[in-house]
């Protein structure tokens, strides 16, 4: 039996040196312009703000209000996907890290740690991890100034591998609509290519996982659960991706892109 307080104490000091919350607003638009990987290395100093050391990850700041994305995405809809299910996988993404032994726990230092070694962890940080980071990501990957063309080198690489946005969109869509179950669509960069795929539960393209699986850098991404669209559009599951390219952050998308 592992002694409880030397691994709350433990986990402190992992979070007061570099553990990591991820992906805080600001965080994430000044490390947009650095790779993915430094985005999640940068996020995890921002751990020493002493409100945040007593759980080694915690819910980022959403970067607008909860109505911003009305009427694409509904108020209700955002209030209880980010307090409640984002919130859910933080917190049991904590739990989790915390029934962990101590090797595995120096491989929670950062969600990067733990996406690098996914396969040697147990799925409950698997899916509350993903869980965190793909949420952060989806909140900062839209916009109430969202929607439209993307621009710059990400349109140019778009037009490039689909021959045109609208190709581009009816691919992306089609994946999202052929995720069975619950899970999320991608655009990642795998190999210097752009590539559209989609992942299971809270699986992401980050993940080192055995076997086939998408595998790349994220640049867009898409939450096709349930609990993203059914309150407002119930079982159609098309008309909320048909919402999402009103409000895609394409600004933040090309500076990943671009990362
Ligand atoms: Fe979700």
């Amino acid at each position: 039996m592992k002694n409880n307080n030397s691994r709350r104490n433990f986990l402190k000091q992992t979070a007061i040196l570099s553990t990591g919350t991820i992906l805080a607003s600001s965080v994430l638009q000044g490390a947009f312009a650095n790779t993915t990987s430094s985005l999640l290395e940068d996020v995890t100093h921002k751990i020493e703000d002493k409100n945040t050391i007593e759980g080694a990850f915690v819910l980022p700041k959403l970067p607008y209000s909860t109505d911003a994305l009305e009427p694409h995405i509904d108020k209700t809809t955002m209030e209880i996907h980010y307090s409640k299910h984002h919130q859910a996988y933080v917190t049991n993404l904590n739990k989790a890290i915390g029934t962990l032994d101590k090797k595995l726990i120096e491989y929670s230092n950062s969600l990067e740690t733990i996406f690098e070694k996914m396969s040697q962890f147990p799925d409950a940080v698997r899916n509350n991890a993903g869980g965190h980071y793909n949420h952060t990501l989806f909140w900062e990957l839209l916009s109430p100034a969202g929607g439209g063309l993307p621009k710059g080198k990400l349109a140019e690489a778009i037009t490039s591998s689909y021959g045109s946005f609208d190709e581009f969109k009816k691919q992306f869509a089609d994946a999202s609509m052929k995720r069975f179950g619950s899970g999320w669509a991608w655009l990642v960069v795998k190999d210097g290519k752009l590539v559209i795929g989609s992942t299971a539960n809270q699986d992401n393209p980050l993940m080192s996982l055995r076997g086939k699986g998408l595998k790349g850098r994220p640049i867009l991404a898409l939450d096709v659960w349930e609990h993203a669209y059914y309150l407002k559009n119930q079982n159609r599951r098309a008309d909320y991706i048909a919402s999402f390219w009103n409000v895609i952050n394409w600004d933040a998308a090309e500076a990943l892109f671009n990362s």
